[in-house]
């Protein structure tokens, strides 16, 4: 198996055999390569820095693995897992991280193998926005301005703090330290909302109007099971619906139980489970 950079004049029809990974890969605008054997590819390896993926600290170079569910067996698996960490390792990566199907228990236990630390566990939910539920009047949602976006992560920081999430606890700690380049495009991207009752912020809110998508919300631990959560759900899922998305989704640990009864009681359904797997480089230098 080798690993061909995407400007390679081999890597084409490779690229042209996993649309979808390398749509992804191309959507990051990163550097990538495909891993292949002859003309199968196997998987993509995008290389870029922290902030992607909140696994280290900001400027640190890091590898996102996409695997080709539809090419792996367990046969080729160990040979397409060492082509990549051998590539992390020559590139002087920090890490690597691979999202791998619940389902694809094999394969899982095959990066566990090699290395691999389990780092996520998560479900994918989903519900329809047939309806629009009755807005609350206690609590005020506040637009964040630009200016305004790194207070947010401060708050986020704060609320987002001590759930089973494994991996959002890992992130949190990268979360104060954020460049100003990837504030600007958060901001862009999503709508931020701090969450008011009376003078105080109770809690955070990130939705993606576009995607039909709830990133984060928290509520401060001093006001969790008053009713508030419920009403921060509420008021995204009309924001989404307002803005012309047909469903919504998001990403909860396994483990994060009150979100999880939270999103139920909503009609959210589970619809995939994933784990994510991170590699360390060992031999990684910083110079
Ligand atoms: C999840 C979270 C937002 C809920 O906020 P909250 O204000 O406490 O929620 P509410 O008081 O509106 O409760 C709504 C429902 O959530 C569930 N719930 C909330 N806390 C719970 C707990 N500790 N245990 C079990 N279920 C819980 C219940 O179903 C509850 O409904 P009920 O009171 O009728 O039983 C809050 O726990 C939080 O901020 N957690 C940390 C951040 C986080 O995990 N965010 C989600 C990331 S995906």
């Amino acid at each position: 198996m080798k690993a061909y950079s995407h400007k390679h004049p081999k890597a084409s029809p490779l690229i042209n055999a996993i649309p979808e990974a390398a749509d992804k890969a191309r959507s990051m605008n990163l550097p990538y390569w495909i891993i292949a054997q002859d003309t199968n590819p196997f998987g993509i390896v995008i290389v870029g820095q922290e902030p992607q993926q909140l696994t280290a600290p900001s400027g640190t170079p890091v590898a996102l693995i996409t695997l080709e569910p539809s090419q792996a067996s367990s046969r080729n698996l160990p040979d397409f897992i060492s082509t990549a960490t051998k590539l992390v390792t020559a590139k002087n990566l920090a890490n690597a991280l691979v999202t791998v199907s619940f389902k694809h228990r094999r394969a899982v236990r095959q990066f566990l193998q090699a290395g691999f630390e389990p780092f996520d566990d998560y479900y994918l939910m989903y519900r329809q926005l047939s309806q629009q539920w009755t807005p609350t009047t206690e609590l005020r949602f506040e637009s964040v301005k630009q200016r305004e976006t790194r207070e947010w992560f401060k708050m986020a920081t704060r609320f987002l703090a001590g759930t089973a999430d494994t991996a959002l606890n890992h992130n949190l700690q990268y979360m104060l330290d954020l460049p100003d380049t990837f504030l600007t495009r958060y901001h862009a991207s999503e709508k931020l909302y701090f969450v008011a009752k009376g003078d105080t912020t109770i809690g955070i809110l990130d939705i993606h109007g576009t995607k039909g998508w709830i990133g984060n919300m928290a509520v401060d631990p001093l006001s969790r099971r008053q009713g508030c959560g419920k009403q921060i759900l509420t008021f995204a899922l009309n924001q989404l619906k307002t803005r012309g998305c047909s469903k919504a989704g998001l990403r909860v640990h396994v483990n994060n139980k009150p979100a999880c009864r939270l999103y139920s009681s909503f009609g959210f359904k589970k619809t995939a489970r994933f784990k994510r797997l991170l590699w360390w480089n060992h031999r990684y230098t910083t110079s």
